[in-house]
């Protein structure tokens, strides 16, 4: 809040908030977000779609459109965001937080070889002449793990496999060795193998590089396995926010319904003895419209008259644990 940064935080989130207009209507798409990530750790942004992790987090990079209204503070190594110009921007983004996106097919450029697209994204950041900006790229192809890369570099995108290309992805996000990296949904695409390799190459690249990563993802198997901190969204809000070993494996105390039907999603992780919980069913509201009080609670099980009548504050109940819920689960599972 009041400015300041709290001690070991790169990036520190306060009460961000996202709006667009829509026929007249405000739609909220992120509602007052506060979180802070410390160097060299990895945070997961969990949520349904349209929860408002892609937007969420393009507000701390300035990549949203025009029409976007964005209010209150994002601080980046004690530097403020929200408001920068763009060429301010331009200055933070690759050399201090970069992003990577989904679809590898629709963010390369089809008519140039890889190398080239590489080359030019170190020289948007960095005077450097091509014949050096080439040996970096070689270097950065061979920092993602991509064989032969001298071979590689002359190679156009269709010439490389989904995996490959989001190496080459990655690979423009780190020209200039940022301390942030946020990944959105960088290996929804991918085959579950070839997302597991991409995942170790993150965390590896992360280590070595000392990078602090956020993680988008719908996906709560991926947090399981990845992130040491993990937010929930609802609706623009975060829901629940906890360290990963207090959400995740047998002694999980989840305490948002909505986070145990995320959590039950998940194929592959132990069920608890409990979870006859049907996954909760029903949509997401409309932005335009969204409900008074909690607006998970026209589709929650337990929800009482007081869920539609006030919305739960975001509050930390255990240490490192918060979530906005008037009737939260018991040691995880519903009460
Ligand atoms: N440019 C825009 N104009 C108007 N509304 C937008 C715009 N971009 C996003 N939204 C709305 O903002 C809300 C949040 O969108 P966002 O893309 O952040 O969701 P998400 O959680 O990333 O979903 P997904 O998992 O599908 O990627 C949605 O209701 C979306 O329709
Ligand atoms: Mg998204």
């Amino acid at each position: 809040m009041n400015g300041t940064q709290a001690a070991g935080a790169l990036l520190q989130v306060e009460d961000l908030r996202v709006a667009f207009a829509a026929d007249g209507r405000e739609i909220r798409a992120v509602d007052g977000l506060s979180y802070q990530v410390d160097a060299g750790r990895t945070l997961a942004i969990i949520g349904e779609s349209g929860s408002g992790k892609t937007v969420g987090c393009r507000a701390l990079m300035g990549l949203l459109p025009a029409s976007a209204e964005v209010s209150g503070s994002a601080r980046l190594r004690g530097t403020e965001m929200i408001g920068l110009s763009d060429s301010e921007l331009r200055r933070h983004r690759g050399q201090d937080m970069a992003m990577i996106f989904q679809d590898p097919a629709r963010s390369l450029n089809p008519t140039m070889r890889v190398g080239v697209q590489i080359t030019e994204a170190i020289r948007a950041h960095r005077k450097v002449a091509r014949s050096e900006a080439h040996v970096q790229a070689v270097e950065l192809l061979r920092l993602v793990r991509i064989p032969a890369p001298e071979r590689r570099f002359h190679e156009y995108p269709h010439q490389l496999s989904g995996g490959m290309r989001q190496r080459i992805m990655i690979a423009m996000a780190l020209a200039c060795r940022p301390k942030l990296l946020i990944a959105d949904e960088a290996t929804t695409a991918l085959d579950v193998t070839t997302q597991a390799q991409i995942m170790e190459l993150l965390l590896d690249l992360q280590a070595e590089l000392g990078m602090a990563l956020i993680l988008i993802s719908h996906d709560l198997g991926l947090a399981a396995s990845y992130a040491d901190e993990v937010i929930v969204m609802y609706a623009g809000k975060i829901v629940e926010q906890a360290p990963a070993t207090r959400l995740f494996g047998a002694g999980g105390t989840v305490k948002m319904r909505y986070t145990r039907a995320l959590l039950d999603a998940i194929p592959h992780l132990e069920r608890t003895a409990h979870t006859e919980l049907p996954v909760v069913s029903g949509r997401p509201p409309d932005p335009t419209a969204l409900p008074a009080g909690c607006s998970f609670a026209p589709r929650c099980p337990a929800a009482a008259d007081d869920c539609a009548a006030k919305t739960p504050p975001l509050t930390e109940h255990a240490p490192g644990h918060r979530w906005a819920c008037w009737h939260p689960c018991e040691n995880g599972v519903p009460a």
